[in-house]
């Protein structure tokens, strides 16, 4: 094998960075946009559990993924789960379609039906049990890809305790949303020192970070949704920190358009996915159109402009899950309005 010289090497290194956006372009461009639920339900026949949205499907999503999946009648996520169920170290929300049950998080219980979502709180234990008749299918959402391009993915899962990390090291270890849990040192003795004091801070900030997602909203019920009239169109904030949920990467929205009517055109540098969770419509990206019915699922490129059509008799809900909070924490966030809805 004919090596390169440290010259070559580290100048092609270096023109991977300069070259990589124009790339990363290219591949928007060439992403899949449209997952059509007739497709999606034929392989839910096989498996309970289709991932759809996913960069190790060859999506280019870098920062989410959504996932399809049904919980059987009178039986619970993860089948055998009976005490702690899972926890991991990335944020996730689950919107039900159909079906009825409780989710056990962090020892609470939240009961849900359709059109209820669930924020699940970062490295807090969850269990998800079916308690109708009828099989539950519902969506999830995680930052997981976000989470492993970090280096940070910790998925704990009680069936697998040979793949725990933290949870092994005790009662306490298991009861932290703090991966490896959180600590606090005296600054007293360094009387004066401006510096030991914000060095306490940081040691103290994941203390403080557990307390608020302890405090954050963990279930939405659809009739508590409050939608009002925005650029984009008829707009509700679903997860989102202004409204008492405590994320930080992952939010969510829910949009409806009347019949014949039209959302406001954008663009921006997060990655969104959307659940057609009633109605149909077609959504215009760049210069592609595509047409979707109720229970499909789009991924739109980034900083690609898009616009949605309700082209059918009932009104069109869309539920568009988002990355905009992360990338508001890397200081990314970009957003561009153009037209504005037609209805608002
Ligand atoms: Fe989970
Ligand atoms: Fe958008």
């Amino acid at each position: 094998m004919e090596l390169k010289s440290t010259k070559e090497l580290h100048s092609e290194l270096m023109m991977h960075s300069v070259r990589f956006a124009k790339d990363e372009q290219g591949r928007r461009k060439g992403q899949d946009v449209l997952f059509k639920w007739p497709e999606i339900e034929k392989k839910l026949g096989e498996h309970k559990h289709i991932y759809v949205v996913d960069a190790r499907l060859g999506s280019n999503n870098h920062t989410h993924r959504l996932w399809y999946d049904v919980i059987p009648p009178h039986t619970e996520e993860g089948q055998d789960w009976r005490t702690l169920g899972h926890r991991h170290t990335v944020e996730a929300i689950i919107y039900f379609l159909k079906g009825h049950g409780h989710s056990i998080i962090d020892g609470e219980r939240y009961d849900w039906g359709p059109g209820d979502l669930l924020s699940v709180p970062m490295f807090s234990w969850h269990r998800h049990i079916n308690d109708g008749d009828e099989p539950v299918l519902r969506i999830a959402s995680t930052t997981g890809p976000l989470s492993l391009a970090l280096g940070q993915a910790v998925y704990e899962d009680e069936r697998y305790p040979e793949f725990w990390i933290y949870a092994q090291e005790g009662e306490d270890a298991r009861k932290t949303l703090i991966p490896g849990g959180g600590g606090k040192i005296d600054n007293g003795k360094i009387a004066g020192s401006r510096t030991a004091e914000m060095y306490a801070e940081q040691v103290a900030f994941a203390m403080h970070e557990e307390q608020l997602r302890r405090k954050s909203k963990v279930l939405v019920k659809q009739k508590d949704l409050v939608f009002e009239p925005t650029a984009m169109g008829n707009l509700a904030y679903v997860v989102d920190p202004r409204i008492g949920c405590h994320s930080k990467a992952l939010g969510v929205v829910m949009a409806e358009i009347p019949p014949g009517k039209r959302s406001g055109a954008h663009r921006h540098l997060y990655d969104e996915i959307d659940l057609i969770v009633s109605g149909k419509g077609k959504v215009i990206v760049e210069d592609k159109e595509f047409n979707f019915d109720t229970l499909d699922v789009l991924s739109i490129p980034v900083f690609q402009w898009h616009q949605y059509f309700n082209t059918g008799s009932e009104p069109l809900r869309i539920l568009g899950i988002n990355t905009r909070l992360a990338m508001d924490n890397l200081g990314l966030s970009l957003t561009h309005q153009g037209e504005q809805a037609d209805y608002v």
